[in-house]
C-alpha cells in the first residue's frame, strides 16, 4: 500500500511589512478594530518585482532543502491561486521552469482560499494510485493586487505570501489520510473578483454576452468594479465558523478520529472571530487551533502552507500528531485533510547545493530554450510563411512570471 507524506515545507513572505497603525493613515481605521475584529496586526506586502510566480518559486525551493531531494524528482507542481500572473500560462509552468523541474506536471488550480487543500489532496491522490513518487504543492497570493486600498471593509483583511509542501509516496502508513473537497456555487455572489476581460467579451461578441454576462452581483445589487474584492463579510464570516466546524467533524469521522484525538487543527486564516466560534462549536479548546494570522493576515490560499511551516518552527508538530486542515473560501469552496504527521528529516547539504546548482542551470537553459525557438521559428517562417507572424515569440511572461510584451504586439492582434 502506498502512502503521502509531507516530507518538506517552505514559505517566503515579503520583506515589506505593513502594520495596522500605517494602514490607518490609509483608511478610516485602527489598530484596535482590526485587533478585536479580526486577530491581525500586521501584513507583508509584495514589492514591485514580486509576482506570483516568484514568491512560490522561493517558498518551493525551501520545501525541496527540508525534503532534501532535487527539482527533477518532482512529477506534478499544482499551485492553488487567486492571483496568477498570467490567464496562461499558469503560474505553475513558471515555476518548474524556474525550478528546472524536468520530468514534472504542472497546473495551477482555482479554489480561492481551499486552492491549497484542494490540491493536496490530488496530488496525494495521483501518489497513492502510483502515478508520481513526489509531488510540490504550493499556495501563492498577492492579495494586494486585488485590493480597493479606499475600501476600509476589505483592505485590512489581506496580505501576501506563498507557502509550499513536498509530498512523498512511501510504504510507512501516515501522511495524508483522507480529505473532501466541497463547492456551493450558488454562494459565488458572496465573495468575488471580477476579470476586466468578461467586459471585454460583451462588448466584442455581443452575440455572446448572454451566455458571458457576469452573474448578477450582490443581494443589494452592487456590482463591484472588475479587478477588486468584493465581499459581504457578514454572510463570509457565518459561512466560515459553519464550515469550519462542519468539516473537522466530517473529516475526523472519516479519519476513524474522535473530536478529542486530534492534536492540532490548522485552519484557513480569515479572522480569529472565525476560528475562536469553531472551537467553541467543536468544544475544542483553542489551543487545539493553529493561529497566525497576527503576523501575515489573510493570505488566500497560501495562509494553510505557511502556517504547517511556523507550526513545525514553533515546535507545534511532532511525530504521529494527529492533524486536521480545513480551508474554505470563494466559489464557495471548502476542503479538508485529515493527516498523521510524519518524522521531519534531517537536513543535508548534498541535495541542497545540488539545488542551487541546478537552479542555475534551469536559467541558462531556460533562456538557451527561447533563443532556440526564436531562431526555429524566424529559420521556418522564412521557408513555410513568407509574411512575418505579428506576434513575436519573445513575447510573454519569463521565468520568474514578470511581462516581457513587445510593442510589436500593441494593437496587431
Ligand atoms: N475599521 C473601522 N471600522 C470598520 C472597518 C474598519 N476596517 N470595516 C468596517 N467598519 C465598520 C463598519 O462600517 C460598521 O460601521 P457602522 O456600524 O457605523 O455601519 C462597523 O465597523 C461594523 O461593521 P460590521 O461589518 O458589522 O463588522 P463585523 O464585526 O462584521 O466585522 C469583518 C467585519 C471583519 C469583515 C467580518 O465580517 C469578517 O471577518 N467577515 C469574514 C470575512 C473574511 O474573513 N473574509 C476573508 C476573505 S474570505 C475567506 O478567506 C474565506
Amino acid at each position: 500500500m502506498r502512502y503521502a507524506h509531507i516530507v518538506g515545507w517552505g514559505k517566503y513572505a515579503p520583506e515589506r511589512v505593513m502594520t495596522n497603525d500605517e494602514l490607518a493613515t490609509l483608511v478610516d481605521t485602527t489598530d484596535t478594530w482590526i485587533r478585536e475584529r479580526t486577530g491581525i496586526g500586521q501584513r507583508h506586502l509584495a514589492g514591485p518585482k514580486d509576482t506570483c510566480a516568484s514568491i512560490a518559486t522561493a517558498a518551493a525551493i525551501e520545501a525541496l532543502d527540508v525534503a532534501n531531494i532535487t527539482a527533477a524528482q518532482i512529477g506534478l507542481i499544482i499551485v492553488g491561486t487567486s492571483t496568477p500572473d498570467f490567464a496562461f500560462p499558469s503560474t505553475a509552468c513558471l515555476v518548474q521552469d524556474a525550478l528546472g523541474a524536468d520530468t514534472a506536471g504542472a497546473f495551477d488550480l482555482s479554489a480561492a482560499c481551499s486552492g491549497f487543500v484542494y490540491g493536496l489532496s490530488m496530488a496525494a491522490d495521483a501518489i497513492k494510485a502510483g502515478s508520481i513518487d513526489y509531488a510540490l504543492v504550493i499556495g501563492s497570493d498577492i492579495m494586494s493586487r486585488l485590493l480597493d486600498w479606499k475600501d476600509r471593509n476589505t483592505c485590512v483583511l489581506f496580505g501576501d505570501g506563498a507557502g509550499a509542501v513536498v509530498l512523498q509516496a512511501s510504504d510507512q502508513p501516515g501522511g495524508l489520510l483522507t480529505s473532501l473537497l466541497r463547492a456551493d456555487g450558488s454562494g459565488g455572489d458572496m465573495l468575488y473578483v471580477r476579470n476586466n476581460y468578461r467586459d471585454k467579451a460583451v462588448v466584442s461578441t455581443p452575440h455572446l454576452s448572454t451566455a458571458l454576462t457576469p452573474p448578477a452581483a450582490t443581494g443589494d445589487g452592487k456590482v463591484s468594479d472588475a479587478g477588486y474584492i468584493f465581499m459581504n463579510g457578514r454572510e463570509v464570516f457565518r459561512f466560515g465558523s459553519r464550515i469550519l466546524a462542519g468539516a473537522t467533524r466530517e473529516i475526523a469521522a472519516r479519519a476513524g478520529w474522535e473530536l478529542g484525538d486530534i492534536d492540532l487543527i490548522i485552519p484557513h486564516q480569515a479572522n480569529n472571530r472565525i476560528i475562536e466560534s469553531a472551537a467553541k462549536s467543536l468544544a475544542l479548546p483553542l489551543e487545539k487551533m493553529f493561529i497566525n494570522i497576527e503576523h501575515y493576515a489573510n493570505t488566500s490560499a497560501a495562509t494553510i502552507p505557511i502556517a504547517i511551516c511556523d507550526a513545525v518552527n514553533n515546535g507545534r508538530l511532532r511525530p504521529n500528531d494527529k492533524v486536521i486542515l480545513v480551508g474554505f473560501g470563494a466559489g464557495l469552496t471548502w476542503a479538508a485533510a485529515a493527516l498523521q504527521w510524519g518524522t521531519p528529516r534531517v537536513l543535508s547539504r548534498t541535495n541542497r547545493t545540488l539545488n542551487r546548482v541546478r537552479l542555475g542551470l534551469a536559467n541558462v537553459r531556460s533562456r538557451a530554450r527561447r533563443v532556440f525557438r526564436r531562431l526555429e521559428d524566424s529559420l521556418s517562417s522564412n521557408v513555410d510563411h513568407p509574411v512575418k507572424s505579428p506576434v513575436s515569440p519573445a513575447s510573454g511572461p519569463d521565468r520568474s512570471g514578470t511581462a516581457v510584451v513587445e510593442t510589436e504586439r500593441e494593437g496587431k492582434v
